[in-house]
């Protein structure tokens, strides 16, 4: 099939999904400027070593540096804007009767967009958290000693995101594994699936009976086979074009919406 009649039956299967679950990961915020982790020149790990710098054990050994990579990135990100890819699943999201949004991303950038809650699998570097007792916050003040103290106990704070060897959040992933394996449709987004358990989340509604659908520049690491689509492109590219397929008309300069509660697929409102 080609290219265009992909993007078609793809766009049949949004226009007539009940329910559209989404895994996105650093390749659709690599048009807003982010790097992602694994590419080969501009990834972060082709630069750090995650144990360096995104473990508990790495914290432990060097706070005052994990807290500046976390601090400088969170700068890098807080100057970064959604691009189309993230306005576009905005849209779907308005029009499809029933939508999860699970990311990997910790920018933020969804809820940005307007997408309504978001599951962050990975948490979200905007905010801290205490490194002793977890409680997390949203405002915190920076001084000359990092990382700053917890207003609470005293203790570090650090950023509130999943570092490999920590547990994602057990309500999140319950989410996400539910919408696998009940929706009927899965867009796998800007994710190399390599780190679980989001991983396998594309895979699981697939063996679920889901048609499943892969956005990215590159098939490195994606599954082939019967029920899995992909789409090869950049996802700021390539999800407007969908949009535009499934509803026939462009995707506009997306305002941010309101969405009316059990409102199904419709036109757009006027607002
Ligand atoms: P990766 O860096 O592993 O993969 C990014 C994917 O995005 C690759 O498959 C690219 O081909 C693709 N990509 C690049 N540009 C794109 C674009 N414009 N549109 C669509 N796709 C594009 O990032 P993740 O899969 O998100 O975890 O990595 C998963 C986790 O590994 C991260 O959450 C992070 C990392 O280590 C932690 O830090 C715990």
């Amino acid at each position: 099939m080609s290219s265009t009649h992909i993007v078609e039956a793809v766009a049949d299967l949004l226009r007539h999904a009940d329910h559209v679950a989404v895994l996105t990961g650093a390749g659709i915020s690599a048009e807003s400027g982010i790097p992602t982790f694994r590419d080969a020149l501009s990834g972060l790990w082709a630069q750090f070593d995650p144990d360096e710098v995104a473990t508990p054990s790495a914290f432990e050994r060097r706070p005052e540096l994990v807290w500046d990579w976390y601090a400088e990135r969170r700068l890098r990100i807080l100057e970064a804007a959604p691009n189309p890819g993230h306005h576009a699943l905005v849209e779907i999201e308005r029009r499809v009767p029933r939508f999860t949004l699970v990311t990997q991303n910790i920018d933020g950038l969804h809820a940005a967009a307007g997408s309504r809650a978001v599951i962050e699998l990975h948490g979200n570097i905007r905010r801290v958290k205490c490194w002793r007792e977890g409680t997390v916050f949203e405002v915190w003040q920076e001084g000359d000693v990092r990382p700053p103290p917890c207003p609470g106990c005293g203790a570090w704070l650090r950023p509130d995101v999943v570092w490999f060897g920590e547990l994602l959040p057990e309500e999140g992933l319950r989410t996400a594994w539910d919408a696998a394996e009940s929706c009927d449709l899965f867009l796998s987004i800007g994710t190399s699936n390599l780190v679980e358990p989001a991983a396998s989340l594309p895979w699981m509604a697939h063996d679920a009976g889901a048609a499943v659908v892969v956005i990215n520049p590159s098939d490195e690491g994606q599954r082939r086979g019967r029920g899995i689509h992909f789409l090869p492109g950049r996802a700021g590219d390539v999800l407007p074009a969908l949009v535009a397929k499934a509803w026939h008309d462009e995707p506009s300069a997306f305002p941010p919406f309101r969405r009316e509660r059990g409102r199904g697929a419709g036109p757009p409102s006027s607002n």
